[in-house]
């Protein structure tokens, strides 16, 4: 296989992979042209066993952080436990942090305080941050433009291609999951347009948002090559110019050996 591409978004650690996680993570990089993997961690433990996996197989990385949906379930010494895990060799991204204000009962006040500590935290240590961001497009660019110019990626994309202008601007990397690939993916195209193709990374969030034709089945790294013929169809290149452009990004972006 000579197109490989590197998943900067997965969660291997959830529960959906406990039958099978190293066999189908070795037996992807081998055979289907999956270089490298970040696994985000989302929680202390989610983010410990993040590090542990990169551990464990060379190709493996972890970024370690508290997402928005977690931040009233955390320890109080929190931030030291990201700072803690942070200082891993393999660990190339705070993350995944952000604004979530998609379910009732959400704090706004509180999501705002987790992801500056986090975004301060990221700057300290030089190391870029993976940033998720639902129904709360304003308020995350009003605080992430606080900070100036930020190296990072927005994951998951779901905005307008307005909103990709200014996120953009504000130095970031812009990454879309098999959402690409719906039916329904027209706002993600129209931003995927406006995306050039140096700040663009592949990513699944596996296992949700597997692509078509695979959608509603786990997901895994091997089916961002659906999200490569996209992009290399809207940008018209090839799939093989794709992945080594998102490639070269990842490598940059997170220092990836
Ligand atoms: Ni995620």
């Amino acid at each position: 296989m000579s197109i490989s591409f590197i998943d900067t978004h997965s969660h291997y650690q959830d529960k959906a992979f406990d039958g099978d996680r190293y066999e189908l993570l070795e037996r992807i990089h081998r055979e289907n042209g999956v270089r490298s993997v970040i696994v985000i961690g989302y929680d202390i433990p989610s983010s410990e066993t993040a590090v542990e996996m990169a551990e464990r197989l060379d190709f493996v990385f972890a970024a370690v952080g508290v997402h928005p949906e977690e931040c009233n379930d955390i320890p109080e010494n929190w931030l030291d436990e990201v700072r803690r895990l942070a200082a891993h060799e393999k660990v190339c991204a705070i993350g995944e942090i952000g604004l979530d204000y998609h379910y009732e009962g959400y704090d706004k006040k509180r999501q705002e305080i987790v992801f500056r500590r986090q975004l301060e935290l990221a700057k300290e240590l030089k190391k870029p941050v993976s940033v998720h961001v639902r129904d709360a497009s304003e308020d995350s660019l009003r605080i992430l433009s606080d900070y100036g110019q930020t190296d990072g990626v927005m994951h998951c994309f779901a905005g307008s291609a307005e909103t990709a202008e200014q996120v953009l601007k504000l130095g970031m990397h812009i990454s879309f999951t098999g959402v690409l690939t719906f039916k329904n993916a027209k706002k993600a195209l129209k931003a995927l347009e406006r995306v050039p193709l140096d700040r663009l990374l592949t990513e699944t969030d596996c296992p949700y948002m597997a692509p078509e034709p695979f959608r509603g089945q786990r997901c895994d790294s091997s089916m961002i090559i659906k999200m490569l013929e996209k992009i290399a169809e809207v940008k018209g290149i090839s799939v093989e110019d794709a992945a080594k452009a998102t490639s070269e990004n990842a490598v940059r972006l997170f220092g990836l050996a």
